[in-house]
């Protein structure tokens, strides 16, 4: 495999997991993050959860002593950095920021100037097309689609996008990529919301605009999903989970693009929560409250 070094630009919520299963995956990454504080909070939670998951190996048999030295090896293998320029040599730079395609293309143009020929962009969007951030770096046959899924250091899956551009080799590599950090990737054309979403974030839709119609309460609709089909967390509890502003940003960027797709509504209630700074579990409140990872 050609990838050793691995950049990731974003260290919120989605990038500090990345970040950190890479590390855990043996490969050389560099964090980063425009802000001091974020870069700094997001390293905090890599470390937190690397010794978590070396206490949780520890009860379930691993030897102390290597459970916490492969955390510690895990955690020495990343570089945290606020300077773009220490992106340039990476193998695979791994984009996690904001859901706003403006931004993103900015970015990408940025790293097509600044990174050696043969990087490997790869952008965890959630709903954005590949194909459109490809040609904005100028070199859309190396971009892919990397996406992964909130907690990202537990959930096995990874989606692995191109788009009609993107080169056999190129998509070889970002697979084999996603199975050296322990997911199971999934090849998907690059359509609005790849496979999980476009089918996801109709269903918390749907959930939104039936607690608005007041047909159950928030908790019985997630106690019905979470009993009736056993589904770790209800619909209203997951968009708490995946956060109130991403799920807004999709549902608006498709409402935009595909105006005559019925299952693209923007439920009123989202729009509200969102205006009044409630995002879900980042936030503290959303249509629960939350207490760090769990509902209070
Ligand atoms: N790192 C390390 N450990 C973590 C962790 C993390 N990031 N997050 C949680 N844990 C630990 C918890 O501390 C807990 O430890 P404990 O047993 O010692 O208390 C353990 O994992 C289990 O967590 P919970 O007690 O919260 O219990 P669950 O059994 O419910 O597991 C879950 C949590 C895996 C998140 C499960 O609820 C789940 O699978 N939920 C669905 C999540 C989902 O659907 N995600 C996809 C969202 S869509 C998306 O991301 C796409 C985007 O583009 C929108």
């Amino acid at each position: 495999m050609a990838i050793r070094k691995v950049g990731v630009i974003g260290c919120g919520l989605m990038g500090h997991g990345i970040v950190q299963v890479a590390a855990q995956g043996g490969f050389d990454v560099v964090a980063f993050e425009s802000d001091k504080g974020a870069l700094d909070k997001g390293l905090g939670r890599v470390e937190k959860s690397l010794a978590k998951l070396a206490e949780k190996a520890i009860e379930k048999g691993k030897p102390k002593d290597k459970a916490e030295a492969d955390a510690k090896a895990a955690f020495g293998r990343i570089k945290g950095t606020l300077d773009k320029r220490d992106l340039a040599d990476c193998d695979l730079v791994i984009e996690a920021i904001v859901e706003d395609l403006g931004v993103k293309k900015k970015l990408f143009a940025e790293l097509g100037a600044a990174c050696k020929p043969g990087t490997i962009f790869a952008s965890n969007t959630s709903s954005f097309p590949i194909g459109e951030m490809g040609a904005a770096s100028g070199r859309a046959e190396r971009m892919v689609g990397l996406h992964f899924f909130n907690p990202v250091q537990l959930m096995k899956l990874v989606e692995v996008v191109r788009s009609s551009a993107t080169s056999d080799e190129v998509f070889a590599e970002a697979r084999a990529f996603g199975e050296a950090v322990g997911k199971t990737p999934v090849a998907c054309k690059d359509t609005p919301g790849f496979v999980v979403n476009r089918l996801l974030v109709p269903y918390m839709t749907q959930a939104l605009l039936m607690l608005e119609r007041g047909d159950a309460s928030k908790e019985d609709i997630d106690a019905a999903m979470q009993f009736g089909c056993g589904h770790p967390m209800g619909p209203i509890t997951l968009t708490d989970y995946v956060g109130l502003d991403t799920t807004l940003s999709i549902l608006e960027g498709w409402v935009e693009r595909y105006p005559g797709e019925q299952a693209f509504a923007i439920p009123a209630v989202l729009r509200q929560k969102v205006k009044e700074g409630k995002l879900g579990r980042k936030s503290g409140e959303g249509f629960y409250r939350w207490e760090g990872d769990k509902k209070s």
